[in-house]
């Protein structure tokens, strides 16, 4: 409708997070959207922001789709959280518009360049590789992602179990059938968020993933050294959390 020369860039997470609570998509997606830049020299963005640095189990999401972005935006998995810091990588065709230009990039914040936030961030990619983090997260991810469904599936209010790596979301639905969303007012994700965390479990609430509005998710993202006895454990705690949750659910059926 606007035409490709008004499109500087398609941008998308390779697994969505807080917007759909880790929704996986086609295997051939990502290569039909490069063929489509491609083809109309639209640059395409991968934001791994989220997903990047083990999480989904491949050391960048977009991996697994076999496709190369032209930019990938990082940040939070990059330090492991423990001291801020974000990034772009980019393609060296792009970089060297810059070099060959004006010779620099001129995006400044107060703290760019942080060296405790490079330092910490050397040490986490130095673990995450010594200590084989991503393969953990693939491995540990499958058995996870296959405890919770066998487990969580078969509560009425339970849509979907998906997921990649450690990278994990639950929708929850009204009609399991038709996946008919609770309405946004009863603010089921949080009320089951609440309930979780009282049985040690923490997860991240999302809404409107059905059509903008309507549609509770959460994501659980354990942290990438986690050991399948330890996801007995969680996924024992989701389960007490979630027959708990179905007398308070009940209500609004
Ligand atoms: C997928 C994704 N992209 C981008 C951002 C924004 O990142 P930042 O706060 O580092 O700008 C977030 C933050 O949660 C995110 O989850």
């Amino acid at each position: 409708m606007e035409g490709a020369d008004t499109i500087a860039a398609f941008i998308a997470e390779p697994v969505v997070g807080a917007a759909s609570g880790a929704l996986v998509p086609h295997k051939d997606y990502f290569k039909i959207i490069r063929q489509i830049c491609e083809h109309y020299d639209i640059l395409f963005i991968a934001d791994e922001v989220m997903t990047g640095f083990g999480r989904t189990g491949s050391m960048f999401a977009i991996e697994d789709w076999g496709v190369v972005p032209d930019l990938i935006c990082v940040a939070k998995g990059m330090s492991a959280g423990y001291s801020p810091l974000g990034g772009v990588i980019a393609k060296d065709e792009i970089y060297e518009v810059f070099k060959n230009g004006s010779g620099s990039f001129v995006h400044g914040h107060t703290y760019g360049g942080n060296p405790l936030s490079a330092a910490v961030a050397v040490a986490v990619v130095k673990t995450i590789l010594e200590d084989n983090l991503v393969e953990n997260s693939r491995t540990v991810g499958e058995y996870l992602l296959g405890q919770l469904q066998d487990k969580l599936s078969s509560f009425w209010y339970v849509g979907d179990v998906r997921g990649k790596g450690l990278m994990q979301g639950v929708e929850i639905v009204k009609n399991k059938n038709t996946k008919e969303p609770f309405p946004a007012s009863l603010n089921i994700a949080e009320k089951l968020t609440v309930t979780l965390m009282k049985f040690g479990v923490i997860v991240y609430p999302g809404n409107g993933m059905a059509d903008g509005e309507n549609g509770d998710q959460f994501l659980l993202a354990p942290p990438l050294i986690i050991t399948k006895a330890e996801v007995d454990d969680l996924v024992e705690r989701m389960e007490a959390g979630f027959c708990e949750f179905e007398k308070t659910i009940s209500q609004y059926k």
